[in-house]
């Protein structure tokens, strides 16, 4: 079996690539990156050299090159996480978002379509669902909530995943897509809540938090949203969408206080700075639907995971140190300066 991933120089990529590295010691992997800045080759030097491994730098969005890679390798399953993932910078710059994230999804859809394959997954987000009001926690998103995305990258996620459908519907193509909640865990780009908060923290520097940090989302361990998608894989219905998210809604604030807890810094650093703009109240998903058909259950808890999550970016300064020196410094003074 030859799975493709896209995106796995990327957070959840890379960790679907070492999760399927030991759930399928017999597949061959080839990972297709662009390496934008939220891509580091280093994240995959674990398994760099391993013969039935594959890393080729490209675009998704480049038809030719895509193309050729599906000439080359015959891929059997396609995992697409590739994406422009930080809701902050598609306020900033919709474009590219738009480009990567529709028109290369389509340009993977089409090579799947001319060279055949057995399963096409996309990998979506809960945004593509809107918010929810912080007064109403009896509400949560199923399969069936309606699309009602608010920026630039939950419109541009859920365009690609109408694409997806259209293509399942008009070509019958083999394709699933999931909708994940918030991920945290390790190799995750420090422009992120918890990566950026646990960095701050750890140069006593400000920790910034939009509004009044009362914002609420659903976090899950890196780990368990890839065992989900390898079971979609192994067992999903085509056509279906599958929800994914840990029951584990948390605001801001108290994700920010608890990393303080951990590291025993103080509360002082945290830093209110103006909301972003057309900032999502609630996100919460029901994953009771992945949980009947396919078994699917959490199984890191929140206090553990944070833990181990926390102790990781402290074992692995050298990997983000890199990356906050670079061009993340200009991005970082545009966003949170003067705020
Ligand atoms: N992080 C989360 O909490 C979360 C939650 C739900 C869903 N998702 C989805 O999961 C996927 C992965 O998210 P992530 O957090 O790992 O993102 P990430 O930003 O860490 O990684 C994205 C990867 O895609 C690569 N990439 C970007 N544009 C590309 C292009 N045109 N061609 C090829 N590669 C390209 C980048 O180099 C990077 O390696 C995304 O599709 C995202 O929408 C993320």
């Amino acid at each position: 079996m030859k799975v493709l991933i896209t995106g796995g120089a990327g957070f959840i990529g890379s960790n679907f690539i070492f999760h399927m590295r030991e759930s399928h010691p017999d597949y061959d992997l080839i990972c297709v990156d662009k390496l934008t800045y939220a891509g580091n080759l280093e994240t995959l030097a674990s398994v760099i050299n391993d013969p039935k491994f594959t890393f080729i730098k490209a675009d998704i969005a480049d038809r030719k090159g895509i193309y050729e890679i599906f000439e080359a390798h015959h891929p059997d399953v396609v995992v697409n996480f590739a994406a422009e993932s930080h809701v902050d910078r598609s306020i900033e710059n919709p474009s590219v978002f738009l480009e990567t994230n529709v028109m290369g999804t389509q340009v993977l859809l089409d090579a799947c379509r001319t060279y055949g394959i057995q399963r096409y997954h996309q990998v979506s987000t809960d945004e593509v669902y809107g918010d929810l009001p912080l007064d109403r926690p009896d509400l949560f998103f199923t399969e069936q909530t309606p699309l009602h995305t608010s920026s630039p990258y939950s419109a541009s996620k859920a365009s690609a995943d109408l694409l997806c459908n259209a293509y399942q519907r008009t070509y019958g193509m083999p394709i699933t897509i999931s909708r994940c909640s918030n991920n945290y865990g390790p190799y995750q780009f420090p422009e992120k809540l918890i990566p950026l908060m646990i960095a701050n923290a750890l140069a006593d520097k400000p920790l910034p938090v939009y509004g009044e940090g009362i914002n609420v989302r659903d976090w899950l361990y890196v780990e368990d949203h890839c065992r989900a998608i390898d079971l979609i894989l192994e067992h999903g219905k085509v056509g279906q969408v599958y929800n994914i998210g840990g029951h584990n809604e948390m605001r801001n604030i108290d994700i920010v206080k608890k990393i303080l807890a951990i590291l025993g810094k103080t509360e002082s650093l945290i830093t209110y700075v103006t909301d972003r703009k057309g900032h999502d109240m609630r996100y919460a998903i029901d994953p009771t639907f992945i949980h009947q058909e396919l078994g699917w259950l959490p199984e890191t808890k929140f206090a553990d995971g944070i833990e181990k999550t926390v102790h990781w970016y402290l074992e692995n300064h050298g990997w983000w140190k890199n990356i906050i020196n670079g061009e993340y410094q200009n991005y970082y003074e545009r966003m949170y300066r003067n705020r």
